[in-house]
This record gives structure tokens, sequence and C-alpha cells, in this order.
């Protein structure tokens, strides 16, 4: 499967916005990860749907909005009105509310005409989301704890990535987009494509590098 890269403007400097998605359309993106933290679920506040408003007449790329928040049933509207092409929800902040609640937050999500995923930390096995499968339309592994850019990948992500692709395969959807997120960067993306990631998150390896359009490609060969 051919490799998309989504860099995350959580690396960017937030005062320039604007500049940093005009980048990311010259350089090659293929998605805009917007990192939505709200300092409950994780320590960190980032941005709302304000930013996802403000961002989107400046760029044609799909806008994959990962929301590291509690509740989130609560705010897809907002993500959704706001212009959001993908919206994921973790597994963690859905599981603690009741065992219904990821699939009714993916079945809203898609009510809105955005596309879903699901979410899981380094530490849930994700076979714990095998049987939302069916309604996702990409999965996202996370191979650093979330909260901050800039971590070191963490290995058994990529036993991850493999039994998510196993799976999706199995179920006849072989062609899922599985995403990746945390310290992706040029010495570890091959191994997390090989492992079955066809969307790789990027943050620091691309914002960190003085030339975006460089890091990009580098990311995708
Ligand atoms: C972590 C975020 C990631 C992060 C990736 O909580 O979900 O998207 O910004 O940044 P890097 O690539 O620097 O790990
Ligand atoms: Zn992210």
């Amino acid at each position: 499967m051919p490799v998309k890269i989504a860099p995350s403007i959580l690396s960017a400097d937030f005062s320039r916005m604007g500049e940093a998605i005009a980048k990311l359309n010259a350089a090659g993106a293929d998605l805009i990860h917007c990192d939505v933290m709200d300092g409950s679920f994780v320590e960190p506040i980032t941005f709302g749907g304000q930013m996802v408003k403000n961002i989107r007449p400046l760029t044609r790329l799909p806008l994959d909005v990962h929301l590291m928040i509690e509740h989130p049933k609560t705010q897809i509207k907002f993500f959704a009105e706001a212009g959001a092409d993908i919206i994921t929800v973790h597994y963690e902040a859905c599981a603690k509310i009741s065992p219904a609640y990821l699939r009714e937050t993916l079945q809203l999500i898609k009510s809105h005409g955005v596309k879903c995923g699901a979410v899981v930390n380094p530490d849930t096995d994700v076979q714990k989301i095998f049987d939302v499968f069916d309604i996702c339309d990409m999965v996202l592994i996370m191979s650093v704890f979330p909260g901050y850019g800039g971590q070191k990948f963490i290995p058994s992500a990529l036993d991850q990535l493999k039994k998510a692709r196993a799976y999706a395969q199995k179920i006849g959807r072989g062609d899922m987009d599985i995403e990746v997120d945390g310290g992706i960067n040029a010495n570890n993306a091959a191994q997390a494509a090989a492992a079955g990631a066809n969307v790789l998150v990027a943050g620091s390896a691309v914002f960190g590098s003085g030339d975006m359009a460089a890091a990009i490609s580098a990311l995708r060969s």
C-alpha cells in the first residue's frame, strides 16, 4: 500500500499556523494531523474546533483530528462542523464510560458524514478494538503515550500494527487505513510500514527539519 504522511501541527508554532499549513501544502503532505488535548485525558491542552475551522479554508488536504479527550461524544459535533475529514477517538476514554460508548461515538462521527477511527495507547492490546473494525475507516496505533511530541518510538507498536493489519485482512478489510503516531522518523518509518502502517504521523521529524519536503519524502521512502 502506498504510504501517506500526516504531519502533526502539534509541533508547529501556533502563532504562525497559517504559514505552517501553507508549507505543508507545498511540501507534499497527504493529511494534516490535528492533536486535540483536553488537560484531562492527557495533561496538556492544545486547541479545539476553532483551530480546525480556521485551518479548513487554508488547505485541500484531509484534516485528521486525533481527539485525546474525555467524553469524546460531546465534542464530535463541533469538530465535524469545523470541517474535520476524519475523527479518531481513544478506546481508553470510551471504555471507562461504558462498553458501548466507543461504537456509539464512531456511529455519531459517521452520522455527520465524517470518517471515523479508534485509537489504542501503547499499553492497550489492539485486540480490544477488533470488535469495531467493521465500522472504522482507520485505526490508530499509538507508538508513544499521548500528550507530547518529540518522544521516543515504543517498539511494541510494531506488533500492534502487525496484529491490526492481519485482523483487517481477516475480515476482508485489507485496504483499511492503519495509522501510527509517535516518534516516527526516517529511521523507523520503513519498519512501521512493513509492520502494516500505511499512514505515518510525524511531528518533530517534519517540523524539526529545515526542509519539510525533504523530510516528508524521506519518511515516504
Ligand atoms: C502525541 C501526539 C502525536 C505527536 C507526534 O500525543 O498524538 O501526534 O504530536 O509527534 P512526534 O512525531 O514528534 O512524536
Ligand atoms: Zn496524534
